[in-house]
């Protein structure tokens, strides 16, 4: 039999999806070229691997075998991938890391005296919302995820390395600009404008209210954080985001946060791996310096009523 890794692949993604046309988005080929290397698959099998019930396709018996066999020989290689970077040793590894991307407010400055350390160390950086990090680290395809809410339906390793507090934000001249103790059922009659569903800073903010029973007005939605808080300069409602994406605007009073109770809501920022993954020694260094080092390089910052910048207070302060 003459199987290729790249037939395999490609039927392994049609197969976890169970659809074609999303086989083909991610793995950014056409449908017709996804078609034809699981035709030219089904060939050499001699049997056929999908079978078409209506409009749904499902795996044969034939399918779920290859299938099978599919995941062990790619967790061979996936395994072989991670011996022979640990051969490589730290100097001159390579590191796939994927971070939310509100933590991509942060993750630059880290990484940059990261490589500096260890100017060897190839790196790659991914960022996304929280949904297609929980995808990456299912299908194994990165090293260590940096995120605010980790996965609790897969075994993984999650490390808390720095706060992440969530604020409201406001424009300046906002009627509640500078009202004291705001209860959180007054927002209700508040809009906000919110992330996409994907979005942890999202699922913080509905749990936030949801928790104490209210629900808040969506208004418009948006997939950047930057977007977000262009409309919310404009008026176009208020909105919950982290600490860390507003530096800026809080330095510039071009947005305010609101003294809402239960605000800052205090969450962390997690270092996140599949538990089991032999982590390569780039991998390992990275973490020991996120653990040890990115809570003194990027703290979250709080402008206090008295428009200075201070570091935020802890808790136990
Ligand atoms: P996100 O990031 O809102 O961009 O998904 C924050 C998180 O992971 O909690």
């Amino acid at each position: 039999m003459h199987v290729s890794l790249r037939q395999l692949k490609v039927f392994e993604a049609v197969a976890r999806h169970l659809s074609y046309t999303r086989a083909a988005e991610e793995l950014h080929l056409s449908q017709p070229a996804v078609s034809m290397q699981v035709r030219q698959l089904e060939e050499e099998a001699g049997l056929p691997l999908f079978e078409r019930l209506g409009n749904r396709i499902l795996l044969t018996e034939a399918g779920r075998e290859v299938y099978d066999y599919g995941r062990t020989i790619n967790s061979a290689l996936q395994e072989m991938e991670e011996v022979l970077e640990s051969l490589k040793g730290v100097s001159r590894g390579r590191l796939h890391l994927a971070v939310a991307s509100t933590v991509n407010y942060f993750a630059p400055r880290l990484l940059a005296i990261f490589q500096q350390r260890y100017p060897g160390i190839g790196l790659q950086l991914d960022v996304t919302n929280r949904e297609q990090l929980v995808r990456m680290l299912y299908d194994n395809a990165v090293d260590l995820v940096l995120m605010g809410v980790p996965p609790t339906d897969m075994e993984v390793e999650s490390e808390a390395f720095m706060e992440n507090p969530l604020v409201v934000i406001a424009p300046p001249d906002h009627p509640l600009a500078h009202a004291r103790a705001i209860s959180p059922a007054r927002l209700v009659d508040e809009v906000f404008v919110m992330r996409e569903p994907g979005s942890g800073t999202r699922q913080t903010m509905e749990r936030f209210f949801g928790e104490r029973g209210l629900t808040i007005r969506h208004g418009m939605q948006m997939t950047r954080n930057e977007a977000v808080k262009q409309a919310v300069r404009s008026g176009l409602g208020l909105s919950v985001v982290s600490l860390h994406t507003i530096e800026l605007e809080l330095e510039t009073r071009r947005l305010v946060t609101l003294d809402v109770e239960g605000f800052p809501d205090r969450r962390q920022w997690y270092l996140v791996s599949r538990r089991g993954k032999r982590l390569s020694p780039a991998a390992n260094a990275f973490r020991e310096f996120v653990l040890t080092e990115a809570a003194l390089i990027a703290p979250p910052i709080f402008l206090e009523a008295g428009a200075t910048l201070s570091h935020m207070p802890s808790p136990g302060r």
